[in-house]
């Protein structure tokens, strides 16, 4: 009970508690608050108070997805911002039942430990086309701010099927050719499960109607990977962040023909897996595509009230 009251104390008074510079090596913790249940978790949103001034809390900030359309990227670039914690793995809690069964104890137990001052964000790219996702991620916090990156449809469909192409290749298993995948009896085979996933209109209609679009905020993925300085500017500016990333957080390495990040002296590329160069497709297969992506781009544009630079 002593301690249950203590820890109490403590989580009030974190921000005096936080205010000198905790010794990183100081690695037990004082006080254990252990919710009795998950309202208590919901309203305190926060665990264990480390030594080292640390907690853990529910995120206050998510990107969604979607897949394939830069998430990794995006994190990487946000965590240049030192009020930003990341969660370095996809904790895929809302999208998996095994896990949610687990509950937002277990969720919380997955954030990393961060600085009262800090937003903690959690990144899982298959929210965003999963139906159950908005609701759920609502009953947790209905305010919570949503970062969805998008890149072109097609682009992101080839994409896909670049990486499940990989990921078979890597275990040594074959994976048909693109086209055997695009095609059914000579017609889109929209059944496709790459194809479906870039129908961002009818999943954003999903999502919108739990979240108003003012909390939502799209990133422009082509753009991020072209130009990142003035995309991370604008998420800042959504996030309501000090403006503190700057042009020189990114330099360009030729070799790879990506942006790296530098993050006070130390340098970073993503890894290797990232931007590989996708199948050709034959020019009337692309028509199709495009034909196809015409009528849900423009519905989602509408949705959103933004246009995006999509083939
Ligand atoms: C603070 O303590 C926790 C728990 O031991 C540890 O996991 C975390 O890495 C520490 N954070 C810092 C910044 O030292
Ligand atoms: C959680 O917070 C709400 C509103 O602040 C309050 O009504 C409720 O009693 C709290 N629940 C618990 C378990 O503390
Ligand atoms: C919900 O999200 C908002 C926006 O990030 C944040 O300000 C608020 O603290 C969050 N609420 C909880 C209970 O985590
Ligand atoms: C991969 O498959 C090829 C051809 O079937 C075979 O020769 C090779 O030994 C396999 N490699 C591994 C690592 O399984
Ligand atoms: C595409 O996905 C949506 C949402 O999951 C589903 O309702 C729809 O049936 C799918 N369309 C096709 C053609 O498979
Ligand atoms: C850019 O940010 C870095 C820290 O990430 C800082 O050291 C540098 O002075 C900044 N440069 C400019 C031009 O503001
Ligand atoms: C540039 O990219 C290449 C290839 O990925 C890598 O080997 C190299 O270390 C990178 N150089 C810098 C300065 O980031």
């Amino acid at each position: 009970m002593a301690t249950f009251v203590l820890g109490v104390c403590l989580l009030f008074s974190r921000p005096q508690l936080t205010a000198s510079r905790p010794t990183l090596s100081e690695k037990n913790y004082m006080f254990s608050v252990s919710p009795a249940n998950e309202e208590e978790i919901k309203n305190e949103s926060t665990r264990h108070d480390y030594k080292n001034g640390t907690s853990q809390y529910l995120p206050h900030i998510i990107i969604i997805g979607v897949r394939k359309g830069g998430t990794r990227a995006l994190l990487e670039m946000l965590s240049l911002h030192s009020d930003i914690s990341a969660a370095e793995s996809e904790i895929h809690f809302f999208d998996s039942e095994d896990q949610y069964k687990r509950g937002l104890s277990w969720y919380l137990g997955q954030m990393p430990f961060s600085y009262s001052h800090q937003f903690t964000v959690e990144k899982t790219p298959a929210y965003f086309t999963s139906n159950i996702v908005p609701e759920r991620i609502y009953n947790m916090n209905s305010t919570i701010r949503l970062l969805l990156i998008l890149r072109d449809p097609i682009e992101r469909v080839l994409s896909d099927y670049t990486q499940v192409f990989y990921n078979h290749k890597q275990k040594n298993k074959t994976y048909p050719p693109v086209e055997d995948l695009l095609l059914k009896n000579g017609e889109l085979n929209t059944d496709y499960k790459a194809i479906n996933r870039s129908l961002y209109y009818s999943f954003m209609e999903n999502w919108l109607t739990y979240f108003p679009l003012k909390n939502i905020h799209i990133v422009d993925g082509d753009r991020l990977i072209k130009e990142p300085f003035p995309e991370m500017q604008k998420v800042e500016r959504f996030l309501n962040l000090s403006p503190q990333i700057n042009a020189s957080n990114f330099y360009f390495n030729k070799t790879k023909g990506f942006y790296c990040l530098r993050d006070g002296g130390r340098d970073r590329c993503l890894h290797e897996s990232k931007g590989r160069a996708h199948p050709q497709i034959k020019p009337y297969l692309l028509g199709k595509l495009r034909d196809y992506f015409d009528e849900p781009n423009k519905k989602f544009f509408e949705l959103v009230g933004q246009k995006f630079d999509w083939l």
